[in-house]
């Protein structure tokens, strides 16, 4: 964090959300705080106090106390003396004492770094107790002169994974790839969109994934062209293609890996043509990935090779240059190639550096994920109609390129036939 004339952090964990009357979601720590502290209970806030020059900064959790009624019904609970101990806070306290704390806290502190215009009701309280310090002024109290969004100081770190983190990346994406593969084997025509989900979440969960990363993708046919399908309620058909998009969550960090294969096997021709343009265009993108190079460079390495396959099968006419500067691709690849990965899906850390693309450094982890998705129209030949895919993997920017860390899921024509002839075989 910019240090410089000291001030105090204020991070608070996310809410535990209703799904319906008394039932939850699932609870999941706000990312920045699990980032910063690695404790997964809720109601729960960080306090880091920066200080100024020299001086230490402070670290202070506050959490909810221990309750053994509570702790019979919903479980263990580290209360503010546990956390301190466990977790290496310098000092802890029970939650309910922040509204009384923070005022104290707040004064005198030359900046307030918060996650401004996250949550109303925080911002609320943010402004509530700047008030009450404020009250005090004629007592010598004086409210942050400063307020900063504390998420631009995190992102900047989140952005470049620790070897702590790749590790964990790395158990994430060999569990993931052993989904997909057990999806890959598992399907057959006749077979449902949620029974191959189903593999999926076994495989994440069996392997200690606590959640999936995200609402798994798995697309049949035409559903292949809706970009966030989610249904996964159709019947998988012989002679249609079959997109995955799904990854398994562990330790707080994603993984996010798309794979494109035939419901019964084999690829037909014209799929094949459409495969191995987006597969040729996946290893343009990562072949661009190194340190020094931008964020755009992988996307426009892969437009190059899919707006010349588009012409090449007839979906497009015109020139490379003309198709790219129309940017009429747009009708069959219509977002873009990477985004960053951790601890979010689409993970946190800015895109560009003022008017220019972020640079690619070591440790940094983005996805590298060409496609196209070709719905019918007249003047599209019959032959792609319905076809959608996708190529997903994981890419860590090394010292002097990158490493693909999904690379268990196969891919090439060759390998995916052969794995699912010798699952069919059994
Ligand atoms: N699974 C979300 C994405 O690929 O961006
Ligand atoms: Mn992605
Ligand atoms: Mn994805």
């Amino acid at each position: 964090m910019t240090r410089g004339g000291g001030g105090i952090a204020l991070i608070p964990t996310a809410n535990e959300q209703t799904r319906n009357r008394d039932t939850h979601y699932p609870y999941r720590a706000d990312s920045y705080f699990q980032y910063l502290t690695g404790f997964n209970e809720p109601e729960a806030v960080l306090v880091i106090v920066v200080g100024s020059g020299d001086a230490a900064a402070q670290s202070i959790l506050f959490c909810r106390e221990k309750n053994i009624e509570r702790e019979i019904w919903d479980g263990f609970r580290h209360g503010p003396v546990g956390a301190r101990e466990l977790f290496g806070f310098d000092a802890a306290h029970a939650v309910g004492e922040l509204d009384a704390k923070l005022p104290e806290l707040l004064a005198n502190q030359p900046a307030l770094w918060f996650s401004i215009g996250h949550d109303a009701a925080w911002d609320q309280r943010i402004a509530t107790t700047l008030n009450a310090v404020r009250a005090e002024s004629r007592s010598g109290k004086r409210a942050p002169a400063t307020i900063r969004d504390v998420r631009a100081e995190l992102d900047a770190m989140r952005l470049i994974k620790d070897p702590t983190e790749i590790a964990v990346m790395r158990r994430v994406a060999e569990i993931s790839t052993a989904a997909h593969v057990r999806a890959m084997r598992f399907t057959a025509p006749g077979r449902f969109e949620y029974e191959v989900e189903a593999e999926l979440l076994h495989e994440f969960r069996r392997r200690g994934c606590e959640f999936p990363a995200y609402t798994s993708i798995v697309a049949g046919g035409p559903n292949a062209c809706v970009l966030h399908y989610v249904g996964n309620d159709q019947i998988l058909r012989a002679g249609d293609l079959l997109l995955i998009d799904a990854g398994g969550e562990l330790g707080g960090y994603a993984s996010d890996i798309t794979r494109s294969f035939p419901v019964n096997g084999r690829f037909s021709g014209p799929q094949a043509d459409v495969y191995d343009m987006v597969l040729g265009a996946q290893a343009a993108a990562i072949a661009a990935v190194r340190p020094g190079a931008t964020f755009a460079d992988p996307h426009e390495a892969a437009l190059k090779v899919l707006a010349q396959g588009m012409i090449d099968l007839k979906l497009l006419s015109g020139s490379l240059d003309a198709v790219i500067e129309s940017e009429t691709y747009k009708r069959f690849y219509m977002h873009r190639t990477s985004h960053w990965l951790g601890k979010d899906v689409h993970d946190a850390g800015e895109y560009k550096e003022g008017e220019h693309w972020a640079t690619l450094l070591p440790g940094m982890v983005l996805t590298i994920e060409p496609g196209c998705y070709i719905r019918p129209a007249d003047d599209v030949p019959e032959a792609f109609w319905n076809m959608g895919v996708r190529i997903e993997d994981d890419a860590l920017v090394t010292t002097d390129g990158c490493e693909i860390i999904t690379l268990a899921a196969p891919k090439k024509i060759a390998d995916i036939e052969a794995l699912m002839r010798d699952a069919h075989a059994d």
